[in-house]
């Protein structure tokens, strides 16, 4: 069982890295965040469950269902492979979502409260 577990790891920890990697690079971060947040009107994804954005996913790149906003996403959905899908949506399931980038910034620079 040990054994089992120090051969798996490393595909676990290169899983979540590719899945960051495709998320840095295709440009998902502009509109939804450094670590998933959200932006403005562009959803938060951090922390939702992997199966609920990968089925999003699918439906936002066959162009099913209909939000006003929908367009602006359909070609970033169209760029990943089903493979990028799976990393990318496991990458931000796993994402903390209290723990947003924003957050951060801002007890950054008040100096944190009461301390
Ligand atoms: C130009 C801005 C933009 C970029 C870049 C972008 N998105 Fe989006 N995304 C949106 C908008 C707008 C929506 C909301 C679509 C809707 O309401 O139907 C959305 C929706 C989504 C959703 C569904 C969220 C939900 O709660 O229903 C997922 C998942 C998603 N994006 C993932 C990604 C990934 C992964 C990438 C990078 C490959 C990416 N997005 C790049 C604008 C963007």
């Amino acid at each position: 069982m040990g054994k089992f577990l120090w051969f798996f790891l490393p595909f676990a920890l290169l899983a979540q890295s590719e899945g960051e990697t495709i998320y840095m690079t295709k440009g998902c971060y502009g509109c939804h965040g450094v670590k998933g947040e959200g932006i403005g009107n562009y959803p938060k994804l951090a922390g939702k469950p992997e199966a609920f954005l990968i089925d999003r996913l699918h439906k936002l790149k066959e162009g099913i269902g209909h939000t006003s906003k929908r367009d602006i996403m359909i070609p970033f959905a169209k760029a990943l492979s089903e493979k990028e899908i799976r990393s990318v949506s496991g990458y931000l399931g796993r994402i903390d979502p209290s723990r947003d980038r924003k957050e951060d910034v801002a007890d950054e620079y008040l100096g944190g409260f009461g301390s």
